[in-house]
């Protein structure tokens, strides 16, 4: 997989079905409400006008086909920390590596590029896939936030989790898929 801008070009009827996508959406805020064209191209708008949020286009290499966004945002500047989070949209495409690749990725630009000193997350704690994919990249539970989240007629807890920059092991290069 590779990362690049999110283009308007991609704000097409495909990535909105992944909003609106049940499944796509189950441990995320995101699906709450339905998703239209309009929201998300302002959604697109606030974030590619914003220089405190960073979005970037998953692609996979092979296709050349959009699977999802990556995203590290809200920046802060001062204590140079900043929310991260991903969405693999097209089913097809999970459990083959490439959200714990496109993570990787995004982490290492946001620590060597925009100099972050740490990167933080929000995971429903019962989300397997995501809780492995963010440890594995050397993510630590932080706190687990009890009942913090309503979802499919339950409150379910949240897990928040760090990354300093000093515990990020880069990759060297070469060793990348
Ligand atoms: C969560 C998400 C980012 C994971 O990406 P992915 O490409 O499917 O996951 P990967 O293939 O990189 O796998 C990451 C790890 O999870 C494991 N995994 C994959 N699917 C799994 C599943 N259904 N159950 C348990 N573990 C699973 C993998 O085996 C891998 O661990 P390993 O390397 O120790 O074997 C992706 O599925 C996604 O974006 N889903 C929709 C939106 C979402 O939930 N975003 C996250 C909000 S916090």
């Amino acid at each position: 997989m590779r990362l690049r801008p999110l283009e308007r070009s991609d704000l097409n009827d495909r990535y909105q079905s992944w909003l609106n996508d049940p499944e796509v959406t189950r441990y995320t805020e995101t699906g709450t409400f339905p998703s239209t064209a309009e929201d998300l191209e302002n959604y697109y708008r606030g974030v590619t006008g914003s220089k405190n949020d960073v979005i970037l286009a998953v692609e996979e290499k092979k296709s050349g086909e959009h699977v999802g966004n990556v995203k590290l945002g809200p920046i802060h500047w001062v204590h140079r920390t900043a929310i991260f989070g991903i969405l693999i949209g097209e089913k097809d495409s999970w459990g083959k590596g490439i959200g714990l690749e496109a993570t990787r990725l995004m982490v290492e630009y946001g620590f060597t590029r925009l100099n972050l000193h740490r990167i933080d997350l929000g995971v429903f704690a019962e989300h397997e896939s995501a809780v492995r994919c963010y440890k594995k990249i050397g993510f630590k539970v932080e706190g687990r936030l009890r009942e913090d989240l309503f979802q499919g007629g339950q409150y379910k807890d949240r897990l928040w989790m760090g990354l300093l920059r000093s515990e990020y092991k880069p990759l060297r290069a070469g060793k990348r898929k």
